[in-house]
């Protein structure tokens, strides 16, 4: 699913440069047009729950190839952290989602004004929880080795990838971890991950109409299909209408590491804190 996007990319990136050129310019107006609409409002004024629901649902379908679902393991910025290059505030964030970056491949969208600020409110619950600055889990060098084994050993990478390294895709890349999260936090999601489950990583349980039933992680949804990532790291597509049922799960599908001795434990933090390599 995720793999595919990129060829597709490159499709539209092979159109010859006079024509893309004169694409461009056609795209451009809509574009000011929708940043001119953005000028009247400085702060986001769709932030209900439902506003975020809605959000996240575009944001599934419009930027999870470069972002991930969860703000951290796709080719884009990372978005799992209030560090912002382009400015924190909503008029500047509305500005990157609506116009993008130029000279990167962070293009403008086509959308609704209500739908850049809806996108905007679900952007907003990915960074929560991560500290402004770097350096807030504060690596020693000696744990770090160590915890790197405990890290191993308890087969974490099943899940979760570091960066480039590993292909877990179960759980959130941990390539930027210790620079989003401080080490409190960290010790949280692993002693009692349930507490504060990303809605990204919030499994779902469809139920198809032969009784059969599929548990993952929702990667994108439209009126027609539904497209997912089950246990088994396998892409799956179901139409709705061969669905008849879909629930989110409670609590996280991370098991719980209650039960690591201390020492371990404080060793796997020291690790994960010596993280800091997802932030771009
Ligand atoms: C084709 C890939 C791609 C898509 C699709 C994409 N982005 Fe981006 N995005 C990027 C890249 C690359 C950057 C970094 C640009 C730069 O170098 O400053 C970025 C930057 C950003 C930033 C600024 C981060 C900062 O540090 O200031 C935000 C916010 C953002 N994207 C949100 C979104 C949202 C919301 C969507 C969907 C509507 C989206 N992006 C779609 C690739 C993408
Ligand atoms: C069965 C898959 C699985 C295994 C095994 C697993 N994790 Fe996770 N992990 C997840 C999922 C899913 C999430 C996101 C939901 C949540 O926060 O509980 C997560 C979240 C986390 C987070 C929080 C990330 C954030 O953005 O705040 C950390 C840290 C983490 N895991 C570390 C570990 C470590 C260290 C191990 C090994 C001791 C491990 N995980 C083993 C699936 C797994």
């Amino acid at each position: 699913m995720v793999e595919s996007q990129p060829s597709k990319l490159l499709v539209a990136g092979s159109i010859p440069v006079s024509r893309s050129i004169s694409l461009v310019r056609r795209l451009m107006l809509p574009l000011v047009a929708l940043s001119l609409a953005a000028q009247s409002r400085d702060t986001n004024p769709h932030t209900s729950p439902a506003d975020v629901a809605e959000g996240r649902r575009l944001y599934s379908l419009f930027c999870v190839f470069c972002h991930g679902m969860d703000g951290a393991s796709g080719r884009g910025a990372r978005l799992a952290t209030t560090f912002r290059r382009h400015g924190t505030s909503d008029r500047d964030q509305y500005r990157v989602i609506a116009n993008g970056v130029s000279g990167t491949e962070m293009s403008g969208h086509f959308l609704q004004e209500d739908e850049v600020w809806r996108i905007l409110s679900f952007v907003r619950t990915l960074e929560r929880g991560a500290p402004a600055s770097p350096g807030a889990c504060a690596v020693d060098a000696g744990s770090a080795v160590s915890g790197r084994r405990v890290f191993e050993q308890r087969g974490c990478l099943g899940c979760h990838s570091v960066g480039l390294e590993g292909s877990g895709r179960l759980g959130p890349d941990l390539g930027g971890i210790g620079a989003a999260r401080p080490r409190e936090a960290l010790r949280e999601s692993l002693v009692a991950p349930e507490r504060a489950v990303a809605p990204a990583w919030r499994a779902v349980r469809v139920t198809l109409r032969d009784q059969s039933t599929v548990t993952g992680f929702l990667l994108n949804e439209d009126e027609y299909t539904v497209h997912m990532i089950d246990m088994s790291e396998r892409a799956r597509s179901f139409e709705r209408r061969g669905i008849s049922s879909m629930a989110r799960q409670a609590g996280s599908t991370m098991p719980p590491y209650a039960s690591v001795p201390p020492q371990e434990l404080e060793h796997l933090l020291g690790y994960l804190c010596s993280l800091k390599g997802g932030s771009q």
